[in-house]
């Protein structure tokens, strides 16, 4: 986990901080999905994710777009996308990524955009939303004020489909790096991480971000009045065993059959707490209170 200062303007975690955070990343965020084993299979799933639910001809808004991987995938689906970021250094990485991958034509626009307010767009204006890797999980105390406006401006009959990292996936996978931070902070710190999935609590880190349960996401759908439609962790057997996977990896044949298998894990309720990321969908309520 990076490590560093509070951020310049004093408020850890506020969406100044979390935009320098990303334009300073810049690509080390395209990074992430294709660096190692965890991150390619996530990025497996969270496409097949996205492959069972949108329909081509679809309008998409996609949130946190970051330098574009799923922007290229909505594209390849047929649909067309208002695409936008927190981050201008994201969204000027995701013209060139979008435009070296020949998907452009299915960008009506780029914007800068807080998931925190989506005002600037009327109700039902989108067939699906698309909040993939976690803005939902930088926004802190606004997280229903955020989910709320993800279903208000998609409409009936379309879908919210959003990833958030995962507590109890993330602990898993990161567990050396979460023990050496409670040595160096205390177990007190450490617990407290656990018990909200809050990484503010972390002194100076800087990656600050919130870090769900399934049931916390369950309960955030279900305050928005909208209704879960389908479900998935990102990872559940890809997280350890890099030695095992990376020589698995080298024979097409018996990857593609683990990437079956592990998309058919990830899937089970079970397992939905498991990966780095709980991914999901919901449909807005057809008559809105
Ligand atoms: C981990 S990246 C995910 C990028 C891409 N969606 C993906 O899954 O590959 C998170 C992205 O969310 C953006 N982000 C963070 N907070 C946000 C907010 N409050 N509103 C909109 N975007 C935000 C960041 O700038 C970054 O590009």
């Amino acid at each position: 986990m990076p490590t560093s200062s509070q951020d310049q303007d004093g408020r850890h975690g506020s969406s100044e901080g979390i935009r320098r955070f990303y334009d300073r990343l810049a690509h080390g965020e395209a990074e992430r999905l294709v660096k190692d084993i965890p991150g390619r299979v996530s990025l497996e799933v969270h496409r097949r994710f996205l492959r069972r639910h949108i329909r081509p001809g679809w309008r998409a808004l996609e949130v946190g777009a970051g330098p574009g991987r799923f922007t290229v995938e909505l594209a390849a689906l047929g649909a067309s996308v208002v695409v936008s970021d927190l981050s201008p250094v994201q969204l000027a990485l995701n013209t060139e990524f979008v435009t070296a991958a020949g998907a452009e034509h299915a960008v009506e626009r780029r914007e800068e955009l807080d998931v925190r307010d989506l005002s600037r767009y009327t109700d039902d204006s989108f067939d699906a939303v698309l909040a993939f890797g976690g803005p939902l999980s930088y926004v802190f105390e606004a997280e229903q004020t955020a989910m709320n406006g993800l279903v208000r401006v998609t409409r009936p009959g379309g879908l919210v489909l959003a990833s958030v990292m995962s507590r109890w996936g993330t602990w898993r996978a990161h567990l050396p790096g979460v023990l050496a931070l409670e040595e160096q902070h205390g177990t007190a710190m450490g617990g407290l991480v656990l018990a909200t999935g809050d990484l503010r609590h972390v002194p100076e880190l800087e990656h600050v971000c919130r870090m769900f349960t399934w049931q916390e996401v369950a309960d955030l759908v279900d305050a928005a009045d909208a209704r879960l439609v389908d479900s998935s962790a990102s990872n559940w057997a890809s997280l350890q065993h890099a030695g095992s996977l990376t020589a698995l990896e080298q024979d097409q044949l018996r990857w593609q059959r683990f990437l079956d298998h592990e998309a058919t894990a990830c899937a089970a309720p079970g397992s939905r707490d498991g990966g780095t990321h709980i991914i999901f969908a919901a449909e807005p309520p057809h008559c809105r209170r």
